[in-house]
């Protein structure tokens, strides 16, 4: 079934106002083939009656599939090195030294759109590694975030495929991945620093609620927005982000044109943002 474009901008407008993504005209393909397969799933004959369902009282339900359709969950352990090992290296080490001297012994990171947890799970692994130095006696607390709930509850799970883990240097992967019938396995010592839930970026709502973290990951999720939608949730990145913290991107993003208050900071083999 082939969506007409005035039908195609009407139901692209109404996600972009409820999460953000803006698929533009040349992404039309992809997106109809998803709303296709919704509106065939639901039983919506037209364009129109799937709009209809989005804004009835099962619209909240309907969304919920809709998002699962619509979102890009691709991630895997330990996607972007150099940005941990500057994390580990240098940039965590002056967070402490500020806490210290603060006396708050406990350390808030953020995995917003986390997908399926691997990256909130990296981060816990390399912190993990710390609690005999630099984080003996702190409390630490990775918080994983998306819009999609498929996607919290594997991150919950924590059971992932070999794609995910073939990243994932020896060492790391001999202390807290099982191998069980071909499913790699994470060890309940990770996973206890993690918690997940689900969250919408774009709802201010919520994203005044994400208070004082200490770091911040939005890696390869605002791609999918456009300037004015990236500005509004980077804005909150700011505003929810500790004065001495950093606030990472994807590897091929960057917040040039969409928010002019954060500073770059280089590292080997790439970049973060600070206040
Ligand atoms: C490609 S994954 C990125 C995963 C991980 N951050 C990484 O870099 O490996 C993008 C994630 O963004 C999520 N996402 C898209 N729009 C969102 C929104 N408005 N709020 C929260 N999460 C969103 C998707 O569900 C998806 O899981």
């Amino acid at each position: 079934m082939a969506i007409s474009d005035t039908d195609f901008e009407r139901l692209r407008d109404f996600i972009y106002t409820i999460c953000g993504m803006y698929f533009h005209s040349s992404k039309k393909f992809f997106l109809e083939s998803r709303l296709v397969r919704r509106m065939e799933a639901t039983g919506a004959k037209t364009c129109s009656d799937y709009y209809q369902l989005l804004k009835s009282m099962r619209g909240a339900e309907e969304l919920k599939y809709l998002m699962d359709e619509i979102t890009t969950n691709e991630t895997y352990f330990f996607r972007n090195v150099p940005q941990l090992n500057a994390l580990e290296t240098k940039l965590l080490p002056e967070i402490v030294e500020v806490k210290n001297k603060m006396g708050f012994r406990k350390l808030r990171i953020w995995s917003a759109a986390s997908s399926s947890g691997e990256e909130a799970y990296t981060l816990a692994m390399i912190l993990l590694e710390k609690r005999t130095t630099l984080l003996k006696d702190w409390i630490i607390e990775i918080v994983g975030t998306d819009i999609n709930e498929t996607v919290i509850a594997q991150a919950k799970q924590g059971i992932y495929n070999a794609y995910s883990v073939r990243n994932i240097p020896e060492m790391y992967k001999r202390k807290y991945i099982r191998e069980e019938n071909g499913s790699f396995i994470l060890s309940p010592d990770v996973k206890k620093f993690v918690t997940f839930s689900k969250l919408n970026l774009y709802d201010d709502s919520k994203m005044i609620f994400m208070k004082t973290f200490d770091v911040i990951f939005c890696a390869n999720v605002l791609i999918y927005f456009d300037t004015a939608s990236k500005s509004k949730v980077v804005q909150h990145f700011y505003n929810n982000l500790q004065p001495y913290g950093y606030f990472f991107v994807g590897q091929s993003e960057s917040l040039h044109g969409v928010n002019d208050k954060f500073k770059t900071v280089h590292f080997p083999g790439g970049f973060t943002y600070k206040k």
